[in-house]
């Protein structure tokens, strides 16, 4: 039986041109803001300037963030903290992916705490309070624009963990499907598969009765297959970019979840494949998640595998269940391999010397995902499987 509350508090600003809200949004929240962005992408397509421009225009004074790395690092969420109190800031304005905006979001939340801001990233229940986050989003994958989590990594420790508070949702997101054409086929296939992960993490779940939750996710994996080719060959396709754009913040925002007693699987496994080794997140779920799906087929999660090969890849119904399963399996690894995506760790010079220090991170004493838990022996083959 489900049974939910509904609250996803973003204001969603979606469409070519909505930066025009970025200086009345920001004046609800205050008039000092940090501007939080990546290496140079946001410079060389001129979405920078615009974003100074109209803060100039609404005399918003800024300070700046930049250089925020892929796999965002704590050493840049405490220059973050640094900045904010010093300038006395109210409110943090991600322009970017993921990356920067979780960067953002752990900043706000590490402002408020008295200690070392690792310790909010191991243990989110120490945050009481958050400055106000806004993003403008500027690549298609994470759904960070329209959630509550940040994942932040330690290079010293080799970790990369997601923290969350509901506070962390971010006041408002503009989402122009535009400021994603310059995304690389490369980035655009990695953010695609993230995408449909966020879904797959969900849809495999063992909740009786999400029949809606279940139809949603399939339009959203439809939506994804489709538009993620076409994005990638034709980059300026608003189209493409848009449903992408919408599927990713849909995809994670517990609108699918709600209800669904959901426990992922794959992202810890990448997530710590992230921290030794520095991959694309979505990458490396591409590469892990077909080898999942293998390993956890079996006669108790087969007809979720035959909806899935039936209503996402438009499999016939009249085969046998375990055929139309292992080719609905078949079906996701083409389709990433489609998008020029790798489909094994070896491609991404990954070999198994790290896999016992790996497994021990994600698996000590506990087992993951609950479609199928998985222990450390589970996880050790699942990651030998990928190689
Ligand atoms: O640094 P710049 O120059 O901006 O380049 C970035 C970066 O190299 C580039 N890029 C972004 N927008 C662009 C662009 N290049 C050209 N044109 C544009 N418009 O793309 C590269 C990747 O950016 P990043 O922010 O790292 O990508 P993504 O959005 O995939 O974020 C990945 C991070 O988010 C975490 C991941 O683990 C990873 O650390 N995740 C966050 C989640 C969340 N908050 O809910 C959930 C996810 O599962 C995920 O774990
Ligand atoms: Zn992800």
């Amino acid at each position: 039986m489900i049974n939910f509350n509904y609250s996803i508090p973003t204001k969603i600003f979606f469409g070519k041109g909505q930066i025009s809200v970025l200086g009345s949004q920001i004046k609800k929240y205050g008039s000092k803001i940090l501007l939080v962005y990546g290496h140079n992408s946001v410079k060389k397509n001129g979405l920078y300037d615009k974003i100074v421009s109209i803060l100039k225009y609404n005399d918003i004074y800024y300070c700046e963030l930049p250089n925020i790395d892929p796999n965002p690092r704590i050493t840049s969420v405490k220059k973050g903290v640094d900045l904010c109190k010093k300038n006395s800031i109210e409110l943090i304005l991600a322009i970017g992916g993921g990356s920067v905006i979780d960067c953002a979001k752990a900043i706000g939340a590490a402002y408020y705490y008295d200690g070392d801001a690792w310790d909010i990233v191991i243990h989110p229940e120490k945050i009481t309070n958050v400055l106000p986050i806004a993003s403008i989003l500027t690549i298609a994958a994470t759904g960070s624009e329209m959630d509550q989590y940040a994942v932040i990594s330690n290079t010293e420790t080799c970790e990369k963990l997601d923290t969350y508070h509901p506070d962390m949702y971010p006041k408002f997101s503009i989402l122009d499907p535009t400021y994603t054409f310059t995304v690389s086929a490369n980035q655009t296939a990695a953010g695609t598969a993230d995408i449909m992960s966020h879904i797959l993490e969900i849809y495999f779940h063992n909740t009786k009765g999400a029949y809606l939750q279940d139809r949603m996710a399939e339009a959203l994996l439809k939506t994804c297959i489709k538009y993620g080719k076409i994005a990638i060959v034709e980059p300026e396709s608003y189209e493409a970019r848009a449903n992408l754009m919408w599927a990713s913040s849909l995809a994670i925002n517990d609108l699918l979840n709600y209800g669904i007693d959901s426990v992922w699987s794959v992202h810890p496994i990448e997530h710590e494949l992230s921290a030794f080794y520095d991959i694309s997140h979505g990458v490396g779920l591409a590469i892990l998640t077909p080898y999942w799906m293998e390993y956890v087929l079996n006669d108790n999660t087969v007809d979720k595998f035959k909806d899935y090969g039936i209503n996402v890849w438009g499999l016939s119904a009249d085969e046998d269940k375990f055929k139309i399963a292992h080719e609905s399996i078949k079906k996701t690894r083409d389709y990433f391999l489609s998008l020029g995506l790798p489909s094994s760790l070896k491609e991404i010079g990954i070999s198994d010397d790290k896999f016992s220090q790996i497994v021990n991170k994600i698996a000590n004493n506990k087992t993951v995902g609950n479609f199928v838990p998985l222990n450390a022996r589970d996880i050790m083959t699942i990651l030998k499987n990928s190689l």
